[in-house]
C-alpha cells in the first residue's frame, strides 16, 4: 500500500466507539470488515440530525477470516483485550497497523503480548457514545481522535480523511493522553455514586474531584506529561457544564453489571505512583472500591 491508496480496514469490537468509527468509514465509502463477540446483521448509529445504517455482518469466528488487513481498529474494552486477542493473529500481517480506540495510557504495553510495539497505535477518543437498548448507538458529540505524530499514524489519517470522524496528530501525545486519563479518572467517581455529570455541581464532589486531580496530576507529570494546574479546573468545569444526564462508559458498565475498566482508568495512576514512590491517599480509597464494584455483586 502507498500513502495514497485506501487501506483495507477491519474493526474489532463494534460497540459504542467501534460503531461510530465504522459508520464514519462506511459513509465515506470505506466500509470496514466487522468482527465482534456478538453477531449482528447491521450497525445503526444515531446522532443529532441524522443516522447511519451500515450493513454487516459482524463476524464472530476468527477461523473464518481469510485475509489480513492494512489497518485494524480495536474498540473492545480494556477488560476484553485478552479475549479479543485471537482476532489479532487472524487479521494482522507483519505490516498491519493496529489502532487502539480505548481509554488509558498503556495501550502499547497491553498489546505487547500479541503485537510488536511499533505496530500498535494508541489514540485518544474524544467523543461520548452509548449503546441503546434497541441495539443502536447514540453518538453524543462530534467524533474526533488524537494520535501520536508517528509514521504509522498516516494509515489512520488516510482511512479517516474527509469522514465525520476527524483525526489530529500530536507531537506531545503523552500529555494529551494523560489529560484525558485524568478526566476519565474523575469520571470514575460516578460509579461510586451511581449518578451522572449532574453530581459535579455539588461543592463536596467538586472538592473531592480537586483533591483526586491534584494527586493524579503529580503522577502525570512524573510520567512525562506537561500539564498546568489549570487542567484540574477545566476538567471539573467540563463536567459541570455537561448535560446533567451525561454518563461515562464505566458507569454504563457498572449499571449493566459488567466488569469495569477500573485498572486502565484509575488503577494505572496508583500503580505508576507506587513505582515512583508518590503517595496517593485518594486513589488508595477509590481504586479498591472500583475494583470491588467490578467483581460484584456477591
Ligand atoms: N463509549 C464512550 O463514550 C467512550 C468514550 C471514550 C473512550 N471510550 C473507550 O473506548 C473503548 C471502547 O468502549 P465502548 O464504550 O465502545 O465499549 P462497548 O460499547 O462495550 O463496545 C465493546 C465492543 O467490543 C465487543 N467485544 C467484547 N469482547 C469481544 C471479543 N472477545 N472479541 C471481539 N469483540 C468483542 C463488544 O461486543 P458485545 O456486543 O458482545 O458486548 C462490543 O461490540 C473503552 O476503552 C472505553 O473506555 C469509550
Amino acid at each position: 500500500m502507498t500513502m495514497h491508496d485506501t487501506p483495507t480496514i477491519a474493526l474489532v469490537g463494534p460497540g459504542a466507539i467501534g460503531t461510530t468509527v465504522a459508520a464514519a468509514l462506511h459513509e465515506a465509502g470505506r466500509t470496514p470488515a466487522l468482527f465482534g463477540r456478538t453477531a449482528h446483521d447491521h450497525l445503526h448509529l444515531r446522532f443529532d440530525g441524522g443516522e447511519i445504517r451500515m450493513p454487516g455482518p459482524v463476524r464472530t469466528n476468527p477461523a473464518d477470516v481469510e485475509t489480513t488487513f492494512d489497518l485494524v481498529f480495536i474498540a473492545v474494552k480494556t477488560t476484553q483485550v485478552e479475549a479479543a486477542s485471537k482476532w489479532l493473529s487472524a487479521l494482522c500481517s507483519a505490516n498491519t497497523v493496529v489502532c487502539v480506540l480505548q481509554n488509558g495510557v498503556q495501550q502499547k504495553d497491553q498489546f505487547a503480548p500479541y503485537l510488536s510495539k511499533d505496530r500498535v497505535l494508541p489514540s485518544v477518543v474524544w467523543f461520548p457514545a452509548q449503546r441503546e437498548v434497541d441495539g443502536s448507538v447514540w453518538l453524543r458529540a462530534t467524533p474526533r481522535l488524537t494520535l501520536p505524530d508517528t509514521a504509522v499514524a498516516q494509515v489512520v489519517l488516510t482511512a479517516l480523511r474527509d469522514t465525520r470522524c476527524s483525526v489530529d496528530v500530536a507531537k506531545d501525545f503523552t500529555s494529551i493522553a494523560w489529560r484525558k486519563l485524568l478526566q476519565n479518572a474523575v469520571a470514575g467517581l460516578m460509579v461510586l455514586t451511581g449518578r451522572r455529570a449532574g453530581m459535579y455541581s455539588r461543592s463536596d464532589i467538586e472538592n473531592l474531584s480537586l483533591a483526586y486531580l491534584t494527586e493524579c496530576l503529580e503522577v502525570a507529570r512524573a510520567e512525562g506529561a506537561t500539564l498546568g494546574n489549570e487542567v484540574m479546573r477545566e476538567i471539573i468545569e467540563g463536567f459541570q457544564r455537561a448535560p446533567i444526564d451525561l454518563g461515562t462508559s464505566i458507569l454504563g458498565d457498572r449499571q449493566a453489571g459488567h466488569p469495569l475498566e477500573w485498572d486502565s482508568r484509575n488503577g494505572v495512576i496508583q500503580r505508576c505512583a507506587r513505582a515512583r514512590g508518590i503517595a496517593t491517599p485518594v486513589s488508595d480509597l477509590i481504586v479498591p472500591l472500583l475494583a470491588a464494584a467490578s467483581d460484584g455483586p456477591g
